[in-house]
């Protein structure tokens, strides 16, 4: 099969192979991160650190991951621990009629509010009003629209202004509290952006708003969609599910092979800033690639046996963090809130199975894998 093809309809390039996709994630020069001209508004593009290209992508980099240390998320874990456990306890609580037939909704329950409570602490924003931030980023990411190029539907276009409204809900909000942490420092993340440095340069008041709504965000709908997907990927795999159980050792590995399996962003945007060919396919200078993480997680030429589930890979070097400068800043934090929630699940629960009268929903965004109701 083609491993690089234009998509007529939508008006973009797709990348299904593995190695097309380490060569456009590797040279950010010729596949830019900077989608704004595919955009139709431009509302969040300081300190949008996803969409930023060298050498500005640099400096708020090495200014964020001042901020944003592996051992500031190391440090988490007992505190993660202590919020699985309470959230567990709380929904057992409210569904004592349900738990005693030893139901649970996992996401509703521990995989959507655990990964927002950490981040909302992390940030120093209260976990409190977490309410408001579901109700603003499921605004934002619930449409259903196939997102087109060539005809961009006026649905498409009504789903982006909602999204844009919602999110600018979410970017007030973190204003004022940035704008607190400035007249009174405190010992939290948002502060840190405040007062973080580079080069005696301080990032802007947008930048630091627009950065802590990415984190808010990716905090809110990723660790979620890779839980809810490793406890899926169990359940189909009983066997596994039993060796992992008995052996946590496992459980790390496990993680790394459901973000293969079933990656939570299926695709990642870039634009071509010259003519280049990819795979032995020509793309003219200034087209959107999209490097579909799904397809390349399975490309037989990298993965033995793409479609089968298989924690026992060594190594196992899927692109669901990305690759290269915009490797995925969450990912330490990611993977430990996945290896202490499942953990804790384990040993809470003696079996973790779906309902069969109750089966999973999805995401409805095409660019999203990852369960929005998991019933067990
Ligand atoms: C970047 C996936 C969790 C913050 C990325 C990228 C991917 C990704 C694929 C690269 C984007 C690109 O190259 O265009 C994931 C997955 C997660 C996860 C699968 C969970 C399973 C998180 C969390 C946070 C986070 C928990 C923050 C709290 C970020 C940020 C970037 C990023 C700030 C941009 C980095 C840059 O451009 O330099 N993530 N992410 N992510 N992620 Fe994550």
């Amino acid at each position: 099969p083609a491993m690089v093809e234009y998509a007529e309809k939508l008006g973009f390039w797709k990348v299904y192979g593995y190695p097309e996709a380490v060569h456009i994630l590797a040279d950010p020069q010729t596949f830019s991160s900077d989608t704004s001209r595919f955009v139709p508004r431009q509302d969040f593009v300081e300190g949008n650190l996803p969409t930023m290209d060298p050498p500005e992508h640099h400096k708020l980099r090495k200014l964020v991951s001042h901020a944003f240390t592996p051992k500031v998320v190391a440090d988490l874990e007992p505190r993660i621990a202590e919020i699985t456990n309470a959230l567990l306890d709380q929904a057992a609580a409210d569904r004592s009629a349900d738990r005693a037939a030893g139901r649970m909704e996992l996401v509703a329950d521990l995989a959507y509010p655990l990964p927002v409570i950490v981040i909302a602490e992390l940030l120093g924003v209260p976990s409190s009003d977490r309410h408001l931030f579901k109700q603003w980023v499921d605004g934002a990411f619930n449409s259903s629209e196939q997102f087109s190029l060539v005809e961009p539907s006026e649905q498409q276009q009504r789903a982006v202004d909602r999204a844009f409204e919602q999110l600018h809900h979410l970017t007030d909000y973190l204003g004022e509290h940035a704008a607190e942490r400035r007249r009174r420092p405190r010992e939290d993340l948002l502060t840190k952006l405040v007062e973080a440095e580079v080069d005696g340069e301080r990032l802007s008041d947008a930048a630091v708003v627009n950065f802590a709504n990415v984190l808010l965000i990716a905090g809110h709908i990723t660790t979620t969609m890779l839980l809810g997907n490793t406890v899926l990927c169990l359940d189909a795999h009983p066997d596994i599910a039993a060796r992992v159980r008995a052996d946590r050792s496992l459980v790390p590995a496990t993680i790394e092979e459901s973000l293969r399996f079933l990656s939570p962003f299926a695709a990642l945007a870039r634009v071509t800033t010259t003519d280049v060919a990819v795979g032995g396919t020509q793309i003219p200078a200034g087209e959107m690639v999209m490097v579909v993480l799904a397809a390349t997680n399975r490309d037989p030429r990298q993965f033995t046996d793409p479609n089968v589930f298989d924690p026992g890979r060594d190594p196992n070097p899927h692109l669901a963090f990305g690759r290269g400068i915009h490797f995925c800043i969450g990912a330490p934090l990611a993977r430990l809130e996945g290896r202490v929630a499942l953990n804790i699940l384990l040993d809470r629960f003696p079996q973790l199975r779906t309902d069969p009268d109750e089966p999973p929903t999805f995401l409805p965004s095409p660019n999203l894998t990852g369960v929005r109701t998991l019933p067990l």
